[in-house]
């Protein structure tokens, strides 16, 4: 089969196209055949080096497509069963070996492309709306990044509970996308000082929540962005992991509380991991949530799939076709 391999960390041009053997799935794990697959940015993460893999990998985190064969110990799955999945490491190839306990089976109308774009992005959102600060009605949020992959879903699922939504994002092009998906407040932050804003739009009070996913640039004047008690929500670095903070600052901007959540443990159990898609594909399917496929590259392109995603070109999703 083909497949992109990373053998040593770096740039773009470090994911290699490159022929691999099939997997044969062992116990409690699943052959999956790939129809399409979800670039993230914690591909970005894994390639460079910042999140560790033992060399060489095959990147990719988010993938759907068909059961191919089953290992030993897996119940209620047979081939040509229609999955998807996040949070497994080897989805940019033709077949990927993942634990049958992260696959999700596919409603009937939820194309490949549709749960290749949703599953990764999807359940951050909901898990970061629905658990890691449970949106209320009437509440604020700063959202940055707001015309991301995750930041479109997320703004459409705070207009679903009635909260209110402010969002960064670079460009006109992307503002308006922001707001078609419902923000209520767009702060071009490259060339407004968001802090200012955000208080000017909050009345001098500050947002409840603060989702930020860009990481260095952001992170010290959203805080500056909470009311207080207000909760600082850390999920992403884009521009750059934080540096070192001290507990202190906290107290002092008026008793924030702090969070750095991941996926894995919103997803840990099959019932939240159920809970989250289950909501998701009803969405989807009640049209009261909308994918934007942004572009799809070949397989063989996943470096310009890279580049794309770095360079801040890309609204909404982008995916790989194997
Ligand atoms: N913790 C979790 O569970 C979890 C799960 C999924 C994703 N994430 C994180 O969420 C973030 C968004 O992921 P995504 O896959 O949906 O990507 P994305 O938001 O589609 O792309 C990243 C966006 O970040 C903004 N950005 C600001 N500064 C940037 C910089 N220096 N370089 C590149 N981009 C910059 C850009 O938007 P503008 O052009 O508008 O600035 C860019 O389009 C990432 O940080 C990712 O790690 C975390």
């Amino acid at each position: 089969m083909k497949a992109i391999r990373v053998r040593e960390t770096g740039g773009p041009e470090k994911l290699l196209y490159e022929d691999l053997p099939v997997p044969s799935p062992g116990p409690g794990k699943v052959l999956v055949k790939i129809h399409a697959i979800g670039l993230n940015f914690i591909d970005v993460y894994y390639r460079t080096g910042l999140y560790k893999s033992p060399l060489p990998f095959t990147p990719g985190m988010e993938a759907a497509g068909t059961v191919e064969a089953v290992g030993d110990k897996v119940s209620g799955l047979k081939p040509g069963d229609r999955v998807a999945y996040a949070g497994a490491l080897g989805a940019y190839a033709e077949y990927s070996e993942v634990n049958a306990a992260q696959l999700v089976p596919l409603p009937g109308d939820i194309d490949f492309q549709s749960a290749a774009a949703l599953m990764l992005q999807g359940m951050t959102a909901h898990y970061l709306t629905h658990s890691t600060f449970p949106l209320r009605k009437g509440e604020t949020l700063l959202l940055h990044a707001a015309a991301g992959g995750v930041g479109l879903l997320l703004i459409q699922i705070a207009k679903k509970i009635g909260a209110r939504v402010i969002g960064t994002v670079s460009t006109e092009e992307k503002a308006s996308l922001a707001r078609s998906a419902g923000a209520d407040h767009i702060i071009f932050y490259a060339r407004e000082d968001f802090e200012l804003e955000v208080k000017r739009i909050t009345g001098g009070t500050g947002v409840d929540v603060v989702y930020d996913s860009v990481g260095k640039t952001t992170f010290e004047k959203s805080l500056n962005c909470l009311r207080r008690r207000g909760m600082m929500v850390l999920f992403g670095q884009s521009s750059g992991p934080v540096p070192p903070l001290e507990p202190g600052i906290l107290n002092a901007k008026g008793s924030l509380y702090l969070t750095r959540p991941g996926l894995p443990h919103y997803t840990a159990t099959r019932e939240e991991l159920l809970w989250r898609t289950g909501d998701l594909f009803q969405w989807i399917s009640d049209q009261s949530l909308r994918l934007r496929i942004d572009r799809i590259y070949p397989l063989k392109e996943a470096a310009r799939a890279h580049e794309a995603l770095e360079s801040r070109e890309t609204a909404g999703k982008v995916l790989i076709q194997p």
